[in-house]
C-alpha cells in the first residue's frame, strides 16, 4: 500500500469545504437545486477546477458536463461521475463527493505524471436528485438515450418553470451532443446515505445494484366547506382521502415487509386553513424495493385503495408518473474490482445493494458500470447532518483512483 499512488484527502477536503460554501444553510449544509442560481455557482465552480487540472470540458443540451483528460490512445474515457445539485435540505457528500473525488484523482495523476491508456473523465449530471423537476437522473437518462431531449426541456418543475428555460438562464444549455463522449466505463463514488456500512464498522461498500424507484403524484379534488357546519357524512374531503393514502403506503411498506419502503414527502393541501375542509390535496408517493415484481404489487395495492378511498368519500383522484426505475444490477466485473482494489488497500468491504437512485444505474445502460459507496454517519441523508469521516473519504477516493486506473490500463 505504502507504495501505491495516493490521493491527496487535505486538497479533497479542501474542495468539498469550498463547494459546500456554495448555497449553504444552516447547520452545515446545502441548498442547491437543479438549475438555480446557486447550482449555476456551484457549476461555475466545479468547471473552473476541471479547466484548471487541464480537462478539456464539454458541456450538453440538458447541462451535462464532462471534462476528459486524454490517455495514451484515442477512445472513449473511463468516467468518474456524481451530480452536484442537492436537495433543498441537503448535505455537502451526496453527489458533490463523487465528483470531487473524480478531480482529485486527476490532479494526483497530474501531479505523478501518470497517462493512462484509455482517456479518463471526470462528469457531472443535471438534476440528479429529482427534487425540483422530475424525474430525478435526468441528466444521465438523457445521456444515455433513455429520455428524449425535446422532453427533459420540457419538464416544469415545483415552481412553474421548465429546465429549458432554466438552463437559458444560468447559462448552461451547451453546444455538446448529449451522449458525448461515449464511456468506456463508469464508476462512481457516493456516501452510502443508509445506516449499514456505519452500524457493521466496514469502511467500502461495493455496491450490487440499485433499487427501483416508483414516484407517483397525486391529485384529490373534492368540496372545501364550512368545518364547524358541515356533517361528516356530507363531506368531499381532499386532505382526509390524501392523509388516508399516505397511512396507507406506510401500511403496504409494513405488510410486503422485507427491502419495501414507502415515502409520502410532498404534502399540500388547499386552501390550508384550520376551519376549512380542503378542496384540493397534491402529494406524491416515493416506492422503492430491489425486486420488480414486490414493488409492483405496492404500486398496484396503493391504487386500487385510492380509487376506493376517493370514491368513497365522492371526490376525484388522479395522478401522473413522476418516475419509474427498475432495479437494475452493476457489471459484476466491476463490482469484483471495486471489492478486490478495496482488500488490497487495506480497507474492510461489504458488497451490498443502493437504497437511493443513482447517475451509475443509468450509465449502466451503456457501459459496464459500478459504484463504491463510503459510510454515512448514523445513516444520515437528505439532511444538513449528512456527515462522512475525512479517513472514509479518503479511503472512497484511493479505491475510486485505483479501481479507475485497473478500467483504464
Ligand atoms: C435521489 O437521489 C433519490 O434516491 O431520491
Ligand atoms: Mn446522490
Ligand atoms: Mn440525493
Amino acid at each position: 500500500m505504502s507504495t501505491e499512488l495516493r490521493i491527496d484527502a487535505n486538497r479533497l477536503a479542501a474542495r468539498i469545504e469550498a463547494l459546500g460554501a456554495v448555497g449553504a444553510i444552516p447547520g452545515g449544509g446545502v441548498c442547491r437545486l437543479a438549475l438555480t442560481d446557486e447550482d449555476r455557482a456551484g457549476r461555475d465552480l466545479v468547471q473552473g477546477w476541471m479547466r484548471e487540472l487541464g480537462l478539456a470540458v464539454s458541456i450538453d443540451a440538458i447541462g451535462n458536463v464532462v471534462g476528459v483528460r486524454l490517455g495514451i490512445e484515442p477512445g472513449p474515457p473511463v468516467m468518474a461521475g456524481s451530480h452536484i445539485d442537492t436537495v433543498r435540505t441537503g448535505g455537502r457528500f451526496d453527489g458533490n463527493l463523487g465528483v470531487l473525488a473524480g478531480l482529485e484523482v486527476i490532479q494526483a495523476l497530474n501531479d505523478a505524471k501518470v497517462v493512462t491508456r484509455r482517456p479518463l473523465a471526470v462528469a457531472f449530471f443535471t438534476n440528479e436528485e429529482g427534487a425540483r423537476f422530475s424525474p430525478d437522473m435526468m441528466g444521465s437518462l438523457a445521456y444515455v438515450g433513455g429520455l428524449p431531449l425535446e422532453n427533459a426541456l420540457a419538464t416544469v418543475g415545483i415552481d412553474g418553470e421548465s429546465v429549458g428555460d432554466c438552463l437559458k438562464k444560468i447559462g448552461y444549455q451547451g453546444p455538446a451532443p448529449c451522449g458525448q463522449p461515449q464511456v468506456h466505463a463508469y464508476v462512481e463514488l457516493h456516501v452510502e446515505q443508509g445506516p449499514v456500512l456505519d452500524l457493521e464498522g466496514i469502511t467500502i461498500g461495493a455496491v450490487e445494484g440499485v433499487q427501483g424507484i416508483s414516484w407517483t403524484e397525486f391529485t384529490v379534488l373534492g368540496l372545501s366547506n364550512h368545518a364547524g357546519t358541515t356533517p361528516m357524512r356530507l363531506r368531499h374531503d381532499a386532505g382526509y382521502v390524501a392523509c388516508a393514502i399516505a397511512h396507507e403506503a406506510r401500511e403496504i411498506a409494513r405488510s410486503l415487509g422485507g427491502d419495501q419502503v414507502a415515502t409520502v414527502g410532498a404534502i399540500n393541501l388547499s386552501p390550508n386553513l384550520v376551519n376549512v375542509i380542503a378542496n384540493r390535496a397534491v402529494f406524491t408517493v416515493d416506492l422503492r424495493n430491489t425486486g420488480e415484481g414486490v414493488l409492483q404489487q405496492a404500486e398496484r395495492r396503493l391504487h386500487a385503495f385510492a380509487g376506493e378511498i376517493a370514491a368513497a368519500e365522492g371526490v376525484t383522484l388522479s395522478h401522473r408518473v413522476l418516475a419509474r426505475f427498475e432495479p437494475v444490477s452493476f457489471d459484476p466485473a466491476v463490482v469484483a474490482l471495486v471489492e478486490a482494489t478495496a482488500r488490497r488497500l487495506g480497507h474492510s468491504v461489504r458488497r451490498l445493494p443502493s437504497g437511493a437512485g443513482h447517475d451509475a444505474q443509468m450509465l449502466a445502460r451503456v457501459c459496464p458500470a459500478g459504484m463504491i459507496f463510503v459510510p454515512s454517519v448514523g445513516g444520515i441523508s437528505h439532511n444538513v447532518k449528512e456527515f462522512t469521516a475525512a479517513s472514509d473519504l479518503e479511503a472512497g477516493a484511493n479505491v475510486l483512483l485505483h479501481t479507475l486506473l485497473a478500467l483504464a490500463n
